[in-house]
């Protein structure tokens, strides 16, 4: 597997990637930009793809490619300044097909995003999860994660959507 910048020739895998996923949020991969856009059109998933590679975003989005499949994305936040990003969602957001799960993509592809938050002066990075998702927990420390604490449901979570309790861990990207 390789992270590769999003691209549209990718179409035809990312759509049939999206329907594996069923209408779930789909973590990491940013398709609220596409709001407005119908992506199983060429154009408008051209347009999509433009906003993931937009440079004056502070984000840089990432897919994860194996012999020209799209599986998953990976997304890395520059900062982290605003309450929902420092308390809910963190520096890294990823999400894999159901049919690449459990194959290591996701721990390799949030190692490789370390390397990158490093690179752009982040020494360590806040990776959030829902308390009960065991797979990210388990992906989240394999990379190094410590866990700060766990953020109980309240107004504020709830109003962006997370109704179960967050783990907040942070990783060390100094090596
Ligand atoms: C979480 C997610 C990204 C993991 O992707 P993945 O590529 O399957 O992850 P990996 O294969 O790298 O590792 C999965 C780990 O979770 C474990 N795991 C998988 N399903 C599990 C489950 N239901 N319960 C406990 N552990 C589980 C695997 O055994 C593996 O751990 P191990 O390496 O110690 O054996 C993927 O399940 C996904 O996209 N889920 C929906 C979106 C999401 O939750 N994104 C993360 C938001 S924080």
């Amino acid at each position: 597997m390789k992270l590769v910048t999003p691209t549209a020739d990718l179409h035809a895998s990312w759509l049939a990637a999206n329907a594996e996923w069923g209408g779930e949020h789909q973590d990491g991969a940013a398709t609220h930009l596409a709001r407005g856009l119908d992506l199983t059109d060429p154009v408008d998933f051209a347009t999509w793809v433009e906003m993931l590679n937009d440079d004056s975003v502070a984000a840089t989005n990432h897919w994860m490619v194996e012999d020209g499949e799209y599986l998953g994305a990976i997304q890395l936040r520059h900062t982290i300044d605003s309450p929902a990003l420092a308390d809910l969602f963190g520096h890294i957001g990823y999400g894999v097909r159901p049919s690449a799960r459990g194959r290591g993509l996701a721990r390799q592809a949030l190692r490789e995003v370390l390397t990158d938050a490093r690179e752009i002066g982040l020494h360590r990075v806040l990776v959030c999860c829902r308390e009960d998702n065991a797979a990210s927990i388990s992906v989240i420390r394999a990379c190094g994660g410590v866990l700060e604490n766990i953020r109980h449901v309240d107004e504020f979570s709830l109003s962006h959507g997370v109704s179960t309790p967050t783990c907040r861990f942070w990783i060390e990207t100094a090596s």
